[in-house]
């Protein structure tokens, strides 16, 4: 152990007490041990440090940060060093701010379009989105911040995602969920990781020994802090015997004093308390440190932040100017926000008709509608929302500084999705004067959210039926969509261009006008595919979950690794993206480390292209989809301008999962090398021969049509259980509620009361999804475990005044208020006792 000097001066309850948080954000200082207290921040796509009353959810407001574009706009820069710039940029702002622990960035898998935070993750592609997570945090963790990737694993779904239990096969579970993470450990080499709610086959991700053990410490050698999602441990005592350091927020002292009673009983050893201790002292004594330095160095070059008494880290901003009291270089920081919005930005659709729309000629008369040209769609809401530090650019006010013809701008719509006829009618009279309409449309803020899931795939009907209506008296039109996840296009044929800028941050209506108008050239490529119908996604059937399990059938075949092999016809390919040049392709070669090949602008102008590797094996006897992503590079080229490329073979190239011999091996056989710019645009192919690492093949004698043809829409039950090796548990609710159901799922409680406070409460979330704003608190209280309210009240709730409450909920009023009411003494007089021992 690294600081055994300090852990045997501290008593057995200051270690206890050491591994859960003080306060909404902080971990607690031990001070006449010289301890200090680290500060965690949410911090995806911007630091949200809340300067007063801690709140999670972003409700009381946070200091003034840059918001940049999320992690899902992005990824589609495909730009590794953008990634690692803008992770530099969150660091230098996070120690700024005085956080050492920034919480993200998120990098769960797209296995759904419709989960609620697809706008906070990156990819569906494992590979993808490890990389461009590794990139963040090699940045973020160049300040002295630790990055802290989250939701550690399997985190796939937003209702009741800290009550459901991800039943998922092994082999599907390290491919595809964990190599994400394997990468932003072993390449970004991570400081910090957060476990996620939910359960893997049937344990809780933040006790699970085979994650948190066997792979991530074990396997990939992890020597950072595992940190609780909040409000997401469920048995500290077993988090704790599995490395986890931090349960955070604040469940109190009952919590320490449950690791106490586990010694006590042999449950828990002091080596494990020990062990758990030291990584954390390590995380603490390391970054306090790095924040000394930084301050430091930091000393005199720029204006010092304003103390307040307490010696918080007052982040007053001046918005117009851009200048940061906080000590960071808002203006720098927003051009960087811009940039990384402008490089992500992917272009759909410019037909030739007879010449494309895209960019817009110097002269021509553009007529601006949609509600978001005037109020963008700029980031998603949850934990991630950014309190901007600059007022949010709109196109609205920018398009002037633009070399166009403004002929008017008019919202069209209402964003809440009421039909509005006077602004629909203010929008074609507009659209009937210019030579072109640009129409800024999308997801508005109900559609995605943490804390639930979307219903459906589709932009609100209000704004499609505007289109409709447009094209009939303006058919140039162009398209600019923003939200975070994939959409459903029935209404493709009204655009003659669309362009997509998900959600680009508060600098992101310039950049869009950027891209309009050909001050930069688009290089986005989509990260994730745009299906036709949300019928044709390969979890149709198993997502969300509705009841405890929630079955991951599809296997392997998630996202484009579907739609490739099953031949389902898609709306947009993953890797997509149009650019207003044209790239050429030529002279691959394959070598035993990777493939060289040449990349041509042909083109009228500069740009950017990424190039893509697959790899596929199409006589393997090991089932696998058709075709992998496996690398790839994004090149700058001049106009006319040709390079050679490489990119190599790593260690995930040719490996996959043996299932029978629990190891990564690889195949014998002859690979297919794929070059292209797209899954579905190969321009170049080879191939390469590998000798197998062992003959001892899986699924031997089992028959497994769907997973050997990638027809996994319709899994059955059988089939399932073979795959994963035993039966399915049985996730149906039976007999009464217990401590780890959900608050929304009273509807099965015996107490009437219990149905009341559900029925009032769904009231309430329907009242708010109709009117277009959703209530994160209430989402987050909805959907939260009864444990979980023992684990976030800072001490005021103990877990047997949880289980009273339980007791309650299932109808034994008297018996249940009786634990509350006697569990409510019980805990005050302990933990008068425990902060005695502390010495406070
Ligand atoms: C989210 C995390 C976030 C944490 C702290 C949780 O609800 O799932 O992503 O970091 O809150 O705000």
């Amino acid at each position: 152990m690294k600081h055994m000097d300090i852990i045997e001066k501290m008593t057995v309850e200051e270690k206890a007490a050491f591994l859960s948080g003080k306060n909404e954000w902080q971990s607690r200082d031990i001070p006449h041990l010289g301890i200090p207290s680290i500060f965690c921040a949410d911090g995806p796509h911007g630091v949200r440090k809340q300067a007063g009353e801690g709140d999670h959810l972003g409700l009381n407001p946070s200091l003034p940060a840059t918001c940049f574009p999320t992690a899902a706009t992005v990824a589609n820069s495909w730009d590794e060093e953008l990634g690692e710039e803008l992770g530099r940029t969150l660091g230098a702002e996070a120690a700024a701010l005085g956080v050492n622990v920034l919480l993200g960035p998120g990098l769960n898998m797209k296995r759904s379009p419709l989960c609620g935070r697809n706008f906070e993750y990156f990819s569906e592609d494992p590979y993808q989105a490890g990389k461009m997570a590794a990139a963040y945090i090699r940045g973020i963790q160049s300040r002295g911040v630790a990055a802290c990737p989250k939701h550690f694993a399997v985190n796939s779904q937003e209702l009741r995602r800290m009550a459901m239990n991800a039943v998922i096969d092994e082999r599907t579970l390290r491919e595809i969920y964990l190599t994400g993470f394997e990468i932003a450990v072993k390449e970004g080499g991570a400081k910090a990781l957060m476990t996620s709610y939910n359960e893997i086959n049937g344990t809780y991700a933040n006790e699970n020994e085979h994650l948190l053990k066997d792979i991530l410490r074990g396997e990939w050698g992890f020597d950072g802090m595992v940190v609780t999602d909040w409000g997401g441990s469920n048995d500290h005592v077993r988090g704790v015997a599995c490395r986890s350091n931090l349960e955070m927020p604040t469940p109190g002292l009952d919590s320490a004093r449950q690791l106490l009673k586990a010694l006590d009983e042999g449950r828990l050893t002091m080596e494990e308390l020990d062990t758990c201790v030291d990584d954390l002292l390590d995380a603490v004594l390391t970054l306090t440190e790095n924040s000394r330095d930084g301050a430091e160095a930091e000393e005199g070059k720029e204006t010092k932040p304003e103390e307040k008494p307490d010696g918080e880290t007052v982040g007053t901003a001046d918005r117009k100017s851009g200048k940061s009291a906080a000590g960071f270089d808002a203006a720098a920081h927003n051009a960087i926000a811009w940039k990384a919005a402008a490089e992500s930005i992917v272009l759909l659709k410019n037909v030739p008709d007879p010449e494309p729309l895209l960019p817009l000629k110097k002269s021509c008369s553009v007529a601006l509608i949609g509600d978001f040209a005037i109020r963008p769609r700029y980031q998603g809401a949850g934990s991630s929302l950014v309190n901007p530090i600059m007022e949010i650019a709109t196109m609205e006010t920018m398009i002037s500084s633009y070399p166009l013809v403004n002929a008017g701008c008019a919202a069209g719509y209402r964003r809440t999705g009421e039909a509005d006829e006077a602004l629909k009618k203010e929008a074609l009279d507009l659209a009937q004067n210019a030579d072109v309409v640009i129409y800024c449309f999308g997801l508005n803020e109900i559609s995605e959210s943490e804390g639930m899931d979307r219903s459906h795939m589709r932009i609100p009907q209000n704004q499609i039926e505007l289109l409709e209506a447009l094209v009939k008296v303006n058919s140039n039109i162009v398209g600019v969509l923003s939200g975070g996840s994939a959409v459903e296009m029935s209404w493709h044929h009204c655009c003659k261009s669309i362009v997509h800028g998900y959600l680009g941050g508060q600098a992101g209506a310039g950049a869009m006008l950027d891209v309009l108008t050909g001050k930069v050239n688009p290089s986005g490529r989509l990260a994730e595919t745009y299906p036709v119908r949300y019928e044709d996604t390969p979890a149709f059937r198993f997502f969300p979950s509705t009841e405890r399990n929630s079955e991951y059938r599809e296997s392997l075949y998630i996202g484009y690794r579907y739609y490739d092999t099953a031949r389902v016809r898609v709306q947009y390919p993953f890797g997509y993206g149009l650019s207003y040049t044209s790239f050429a392709y030529s002279g691959l070669t394959v070598s035993e480390t990777g493939v060289t090949f040449c990349l041509e602008n042909t083109g009228e102008c500069d740009g950017a292209e990424v190039a893509q590797l697959y790899v596929g094996c199409w006589d393997g006897a090991v089932f696998r989809p058709e075709k992998e992503l496996k690398g790839f590079k994004k090149v700058f080229l001049k106009q006319g301008e040709k390079k050679q490329v490489s990119i190599p073979f790593d260690d995930k190239t040719f490996r996959y999962w043996n299932v029978a011999t629990n190891r990564w091996e690889r195949e014998a056989g002859t690979y297919q090398i794929l070059v292209g710019a797209c899954v579905l645009d190969i321009r170049l192919s080879g191939s390469i021969t590998r000798t197998g690492t062992t003959d001892r093949l899986p699924y031997e004698g089992l028959e497994l049509p769907s997973y050997r043809t990638g027809f996994i829409q319709n899994v059955d039950r059988e089939e399932y259980e073979k795959l994963l090796g035993y039966p399915l548990p049985s996730g149906k609710w039976m007999g009464e509620l217990g401590l780890n159901d959900a608050v929304c799922q009273m509807y099965y409680a015996k107490s009437g009361l219990a149905r009341l406070i559900y029925k009032v409460l769904t009231d309430k979330k329907n009242k708010n999804e109709a009117a277009g704003t959703p209530d994160l608190n209430l989402l987050f209280q909805y959907n939260i475990p009864f444990r979980a309210i023992a684990k976030m009240t800072g001490g005021m709730v103990s877990m047997e005044m949880a289980e009273g409450a339980v007791a309650v909920v299932n109808g034994h009023f008297f018996r249940g208020i009786g634990r509350i009411i006697a569990g409510f003494f019980r805990n005050l007089k302990a933990n008068k006792q425990y902060e005695k021992k502390l010495g406070n």
